[in-house]
């Protein structure tokens, strides 16, 4: 009779934790205060690029005293803007889309490095102190034109 009690509890125990479990898994995102990576923000279609207004036209954008924000669209086998021109001593934001397939956005010799995603904008924001200047390539592979995929990046004094 108490063996049956306790397995009862058991059996009990087991299903209150499986339970438990999915309803972690299902809400735990609410319950626990837990923020998924909304990439529904930033999202846009591929093909719709071109009517984006942060993408027609990609650029380099001024928007404080040494604030920068840069627009970048990766395609086989290019970057746009080439060359991107910035002022040394600035901090630039880096919005970076592909129009295609997965490419990267990587300047050499620094960190700035992301992958980039078709209907995604990667974001990263950089300081650029000394005026140089830097290859932009791509190290995801895309294509048979992947190893010729390069772009120049300007510090300007
Ligand atoms: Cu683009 Cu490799």
């Amino acid at each position: 009779m108490k063996i049956h009690q306790y397995e009862r509890l058991w059996l009990v125990g087991a299903m209150v934790l499986i339970v438990g479990f999915i309803l972690t898994i299902t809400y735990g995102s609410v319950g626990l205060g837990i923020s998924m990576v909304d990439d529904e923000a930033d999202a846009l279609a591929p093909g719709d690029i071109g009517e984006d207004e942060r993408f027609e036209e990609p650029r380099v954008e001024q928007v404080g005293e040494n604030q920068y924000e840069v627009y970048v669209v990766a395609m086989t086998f290019i970057f746009q803007p080439d060359p991107i021109e910035i002022p040394a001593e600035s901090e630039v934001t880096f919005y970076v889309t592909s129009q295609d397939v997965i490419h990267s956005f990587t300047v050499v010799g620094t960190n700035t490095n992301t992958m980039v995603i078709p209907g995604e904008v990667s974001t990263l924001t950089v300081e650029f102190d000394d005026p140089g200047e830097y290859g932009v390539i791509c190290n995801e592979y895309c294509g048979s034109g992947h190893h010729d995929m390069e772009a120049q990046l300007f510090v300007l004094e």
